[in-house]
């Protein structure tokens, strides 16, 4: 075994003012499998988290509630705690910015910045709510954009056009606050002179402290130049007060990251680790942060220079992830993609998402793509269908026949090798962040696992006289599989792999694998993991959708394009292989036990076919006899509930009543080509 590792890891510490998401959970669950993966190696690694307690939005929104941002925030963590721990987030510590150890750090780092010449002070001026008696920031000020025209747009963007500019440049600026008008006020600010760290930063990002792409994104901001950074904001500002600067508070991006020391100093001190062995020295130990590429130029610039301006040690990487998607598009309210943290777990069971999630990741930035419909599929047959079938294919026997005891020796040992051998590889692509594809492997060897036993039969031989032994060495064979498997997924369900060892009375070790369990005592066997219903996955979507006001567009009933305003354009060479076709209705009829849907049988110039289309909502059969619609003629016969449909009508229309089959002119004849 190599040396024992001393690691320290962080996942960004989430706002303290709102609910933590599916988005937020990519990243919590890739930094929890990776710290869960190195203690499984026999490494040391302390996994530390906090709230991000600080700042205007949490300070206004305590406002809002008529409460204290105390209040607020112990609540806000209180809430986060719990979603974490139910997600199987096993943090060493989960702390909050607004801490003691936070404000004294923050104080150390910035006294010594000062000290060696790193801190400038400017007077500048900015946008005041005259009313509200406060400096605003941009996200603030509401306004027009002053390159399209689009109004009520924030002070630092627009959603419409997608221009960046400062909040002085909107048209008609109001106070989101108040409503007033902003003015323009000058005060002294505190600037971190980023520039001095330059060539420290060029130098630390090409040894291979940051991804290729983060590297990339690094040298467009060095083009761009290193500017120097307002570290302070005036009162009244939720935060520290900055020591020597009354009425001066630090900027919630500064005590952040400071938040990852203090909220493992607060373990330190508790359990008698050395916060100096993580925090001073890269010698022995390493220091990873795990976050989102929004927040990479605070990680990969602002904060090393911050931590060797200050006399600490450096991150050993910083690892950055992509952002997901659900079904394929931004998160949203209106689709019940937008799904909470809690109504996920109100609705399903937190190991699904974590073996999704590490089948999709990879150590790239890439943005992730939750697929719902395949997100059950996945589950199910991976995890259900093959991993926990193979112990409930075996364990069955061993429990009732052979009175929980496996037999002495293996009798495929070659097999059981195979498996063990893959820990190396599997440990690799683990370490270096490809979940997914250690995912893949393991699967494949869950698939060998599952042939051994489809060929192998011990359902068959246990009906014959004499094979007892041999059904024995087949289950325990199916068994050891078993435990190898769910000793590599062990970082990804926990839980699972918990409810294994209770089951194999061995607790899981990547290391103690090349022993395999023979001539030992299991216990009785429980279901292990159950099947995802569509049901659930529909109730949560159901409870994360915010139905659209009365007086709003409604959106299209149904159909494939019912979520998409505009469909993903196709090519002109797709839309040029569809033969459509002017088709006459000869017949049109009910279907039984349909609601949605008539037979049509059309004429197509001599030829007939039998189209199913679902216009039952807005047509009689009566009404449809006789007339011409516009079919598409060389779609692939499609095998329906109800019998064959070769081809398919065009209809248009949001649905229900309204709902189109397109009659061509008087003149057009059935078979006619459609150009
Ligand atoms: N408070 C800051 C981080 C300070 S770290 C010193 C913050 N908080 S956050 O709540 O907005 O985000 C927390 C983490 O979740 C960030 O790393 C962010 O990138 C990540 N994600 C938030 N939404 C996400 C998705 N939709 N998808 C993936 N990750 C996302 O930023
Ligand atoms: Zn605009």
């Amino acid at each position: 075994m190599t040396t024992k590792r001393k690691i320290l890891v962080t996942s960004a510490l989430p706002y303290a003012n709102g609910s933590i998401h599916l988005g937020h959970l990519v990243e919590y669950i890739q930094t929890d499998i990776w710290a869960r993966f190195q203690q499984l190696q026999g490494h040391s690694c302390y996994y530390v988290c906090a709230d991000d307690a600080h700042g205007t939005p949490i300070m206004l929104r305590a406002r809002q509630d008529g409460i204290e941002p105390e209040q607020l925030i112990a609540a806000m963590q209180k809430e986060h705690e719990a979603d974490f721990a139910d997600f199987l987030v096993d943090f060493d510590n989960y702390y909050s910015t607004h801490s003691e150890e936070n404000r004294e750090l923050a104080s150390e780092i910035y006294l010594k910045l000062r000290e060696d010449g790193h801190i400038a002070t400017r007077t500048i001026s900015q946008s005041y709510d005259p009313e509200a008696e406060m400096f605003l920031p941009d996200r603030f000020i509401k306004g027009t954009c002053p390159k399209c025209g689009a109004e009520d747009q924030y002070g630092d963007n627009c959603e419409v056009c997608g221009a960046t500019y400062a909040p002085t440049e909107l048209i008609n600026p109001v106070s989101a606050i108040s409503g007033a008008t902003p003015i323009e006020k000058d005060s002294e600010q505190y600037f971190f002179k980023l520039s001095d760290f330059a060539d420290m930063l060029q130098q630390w990002m090409r040894a291979g402290h940051v991804q290729p792409e983060i590297a990339n994104k690094l040298d467009e901001w060095f083009e761009e130049g290193l500017q120097d950074w307002d570290i302070s904001r005036n009162a009244p500002y939720w935060g520290f007060e900055i020591p020597g600067a009354p009425g001066k508070f630090f900027y919630v991006w500064m005590d952040a990251p400071i938040g990852y020391m203090a909220s493992f100093k607060n373990l330190c001190d508790r359990e008698g680790i050395s916060f100096d062995d993580y925090w001073h020295s890269e010698a022995n130990t390493e220091l990873y942060h795990f976050i989102g590429k929004d927040i990479a130029r605070f990680h990969t610039l602002f904060w090393p220079a911050v931590l060797h301006g200050a006399g600490f040690r450096k991150p050993t990487a910083v690892y950055c992830h992509g952002f997901l998607t659900v079904n394929g598009q931004k998160m949203s309210k209106s689709r019940g993609t937008f799904i909470k943290a809690r109504t996920y777990l109100d609705n399903l069971k937190p190991e699904y998402l974590r073996y999704y999630y590490a089948a999709k990741l990879s150590s790239g930035v890439d943005d992730i793509d939750l697929n719902l419909e395949d997100f059950m599929q996945r589950v199910n047959s991976d995890l259900v269908g093959k991993v926990v079938n193979i112990a409930s294919r075996c364990a069955g026997f061993i429990n009732k026949r052979f009175d929980n005891r496996l037999s002495a020796e293996l009798p495929d040992a070659a097999l059981y090798n195979e498996l063990v051998n893959a820990g190396e590889s599997i440990a690799a692509e683990y370490e270096n962040r490809e979940y997914g594809k250690a995912v893949r492997e393991i699967m494949a060897l869950a698939d060998k696992a599952n042939v051994y036993i489809d060929n192998n039969k011990p359902w068959v031989l246990i009906k014959q006289e004499g094979k007892e032994a041999e059904v024995q060495a087949i289950c325990t064979q199916g068994i050891n599989l078993f435990r190898v498997l769910m000793t590599y997924l062990k970082p990804i369900l926990p839980q699972t792999a918990l409810k294994s060892e209770a089951f194999l009375n061995n607790e899981l070790q990547w290391h103690t694998l090349s022993e395999p369990l023979v001539a030992h005592s299991i216990n009785k066997f429980k279901p292990l993991m159950i099947r995802i219903d569509k049901e659930q996955i529909e109730a949560m979507v159901e409870q994360s959708t915010e139905h659209l006001e009365q007086n709003e567009e409604p959106a299209p009933a149904s159909g494939p394009l019912a979520d998409d305003p505009i469909a993903s354009q196709i090519q002109f060479d797709e839309f040029a292989k569809t033969d459509l076709r002017v088709a006459k209705i000869i017949k049109a009829e009910h279907v039984d036990g349909a609601d949605k849907l008539l037979q049509l049988t059309l004429d197509i110039g001599g030829e007939t076919r039998m189209v199913f289309a679902g216009i039952k909502s807005a047509y009689e059969p009566e009404m449809l006899e006789g007339r011409l619609t516009v079919m598409v003629a060389n779609l692939a016969p499609r095998k329906m509930k109800f019998g064959v449909s070769e081809g398919m009508v065009l209809a248009a229309g949001p649905g229900g009543r309204d709902l189109f089959i397109l009659s061509p002119d008087d003149g057009a004849q059935p078979g006619m080509r459609i150009k």
